[in-house]
């Protein structure tokens, strides 16, 4: 088992991605640490792996809020007894005309998924340093972070930002040990996406600009996650690993 006996922590781990990165891990033997903003969701996570026999807390954790992120890294430390991985699944999006898109929506968007990556990945980080060890962190980025796509300017500007973010942690962290690397994913059917998948016209849409014709299931993502998560593969960092199903290759003509 490659995560056996790994403390694994997963920010958002309550739906979608980072759900089946908890359920992933903890198949392969790792503790996990489920923080979600929903308590009640990430600790039906957690009861959900202890139910398969494996070993899971849930969380309350808001990412936004430097207390809350410091407070769920020391309880994940407490409770596991280790610190081994760090996956940043927290994330929202609007749908909004940049023309339109107030300033409060636009905040709350990168307060979420570019401050609270942030804010988790350093707190992690601090404590790795703190201890002496290295580790290892995964970023949700998205093909949004590479490309644009209409009427989410603030996502867009935020996932374009955790791909900086990556790049700059991995860079400054790489010779304490600490790999940092993303994902970006193309559509993946979850909570976050579902009702793209009630209308026939958009789900025609979101096959056709994949070149595999069809749209991911977040359990594809989550092994993508956990390959940059290895151990093994301590020679990878600073990398945004696109898993797209051929999205940002080109388009078909
Ligand atoms: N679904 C896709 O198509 C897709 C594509 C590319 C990237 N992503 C990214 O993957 C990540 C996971 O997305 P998903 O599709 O699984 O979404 P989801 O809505 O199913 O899950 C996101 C989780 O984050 C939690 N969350 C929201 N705000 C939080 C906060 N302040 N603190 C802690 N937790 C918070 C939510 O409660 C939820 O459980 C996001 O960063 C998203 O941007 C998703």
């Amino acid at each position: 088992m490659r995560f056996q006996g790994q403390a694994v922590l997963v920010t958002g781990g309550g739906s979608g991605i980072g759900q089946q990165v908890c359920y992933a891990a903890a198949r392969e033997g790792a503790r996990v640490a489920v923080g979600d903003l929903d308590q009640a969701q990430a600790e039906k996570t957690a009861a959900a792996i202890r139910a398969e026999g494996g070993e899971a807390h849930g969380f309350a954790l808001d990412v936004t809020d430097a207390g809350s992120v410091t407070a769920f890294v020391q309880a994940a430390e407490t409770t596991l007894g280790r610190l081994d991985v760090l996956v940043n699944s927290a994330g929202i999006r609007e749908i909004v005309s940049v023309l339109d898109l107030s300033l409060e929506e636009w905040s709350r968007v990168l307060a979420v998924n570019l401050t609270g990556t942030f804010l988790a990945s350093q707190a992690f980080a601090r404590r790795l340093v703190a201890l002496g060890q290295g580790g290892r962190i995964v970023n949700l980025a998205s093909t949004l972070g590479i490309s644009a796509s209409p009427n989410r300017a603030a996502y867009v500007a935020s996932k374009h930002g955790v791909v900086g973010i990556t790049k700059e942690m991995a860079l400054e962290l790489g010779d304490r040990g600490i790999r940092v690397n993303a994902v970006a994913p193309g559509v993946v059917r979850t909570p976050m996406t579902e009702r793209y998948f009630q209308d026939p016209v958009q789900s025609q849409v979101i096959r056709d600009i994949h070149a595999v014709g069809r749209w991911a299931e977040p359990a594809e993502v989550a092994h993508a996650i956990l390959f940059l998560a290895e151990e093994r593969n301590g020679f990878i960092t600073g990398a945004i690993l696109t898993v797209d199903g051929g999205w940002t290759i080109g388009k078909k003509m």
